[in-house]
């Protein structure tokens, strides 16, 4: 049986911290599945820790459709949230109500999240009276990034401050079962957190949130182009796999793998009769020469 929003909404009355990572395929998905993370992710981070791009702005729907299915295929017990890439639900309710079913029906999903506050939260209501939880982001919501000029830490000002409690609390209007709120400063996180009935669940928002979301890739220490400063690495992956390619590079070169132990044998007799065969050159030309003559 998967965590339900139920399940999640009452881990905020409780007090109870909330743990939401990433995770893009099966075999990832099914470790953090099994570890008990009740909330995975399915991020358009993918864009940038798997697929390369610069932001996540070129992410397609097939491609988080492709990648959800897979991680719902590795997981049992966590609730799978597919993140709608830019511009899928921008252009009318309709648009934004097939992209998220598509996450929901084909994908298997149990829930969607969007970017934005206010100018979404009509199609957040829409979706919740169709059935789809929806999780809402604000703060520095990298589908934005042109738009803010860069990673810029958000609500710093109080006109950008009073705007994202605007948004936590239009999102919680509207029926989100949580809020991500991304890059806002400690104490405005924790007072929206306060505001809001749902959970917040930060990421680089500081310890006041209900819970925390990080990149899996980023505490794995298995992305190697930048470090965010809201991450913490807990392993140092890249080191890991670097060292095991190289040695595994160097013993194809230098004849140590594969040994006997990678190896698989056969009977001596089918291999005898094979040789005596092909005795006198190769078993394709000495055929050809026996019905020739
Ligand atoms: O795409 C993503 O991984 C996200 C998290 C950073 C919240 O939106």
């Amino acid at each position: 049986m998967r965590v339900t929003i139920t399940q999640i909404k009452e881990m905020k009355q409780k007090g109870e911290k909330i743990v939401m990572l990433t995770a893009y395929d099966y075999s990832t998905a099914k470790i953090v599945d099994e570890v008990g993370v009740p909330l995975i992710l399915v991020g358009d981070s993918l864009g940038m820790v798997v697929l390369g791009y610069e932001s996540t702005i070129p992410v397609t729907m097939e491609e988080m459709l492709h990648h959800t299915k897979a991680v719902v295929r590795g997981t049992k017990r966590s609730l799978i949230v597919g993140d709608m890439p830019f511009m899928t639900y921008h252009l009318s309710v309709e648009q934004a109500l097939q992209n998220a079913a598509r996450f929901i029906q084909e994908a298997g999903a149990q829930a969607i999240k969007l970017e934005g506050g206010v100018t979404v939260a009509e199609k957040v209501r829409r979706m919740v009276q169709c059935g789809m939880p929806v999780m809402g982001h604000i703060g520095l919501t990298p589908q934005s990034i042109h738009q803010f000029g860069g990673y810029k830490v958000q609500g710093k000002s109080p006109e950008g401050a009073k705007r994202l409690l605007d948004d936590a609390i239009a999102l919680d209007e509207a029926g989100a079962f949580a809020i991500v709120l991304e890059t806002v400063p400690t104490p405005l996180a924790t007072l929206i957190t306060e505001k809001v009935s749902v959970p917040t669940i930060g990421i680089g928002a500081g310890i006041g949130c209900d819970g925390q979301v990080q990149v899996i890739n980023d505490i794995l220490g298995s992305f190697a182009d930048f470090v965010p400063k809201h991450a913490k690495q807990y392993a140092k992956l890249t080191d890991i796999i670097r060292k095991a390619v190289t040695d595994y590079h160097n013993e194809v070169k230098d004849g140590a793998f594969p040994t006997e132990k990678q190896s698989f044998s056969m009977d001596e007799s089918v291999l005898a009769e094979l040789k005596s065969d092909t005795e006198g050159g190769l078993y394709g030309e000495s055929k050809r020469t026996q019905t020739d003559t």
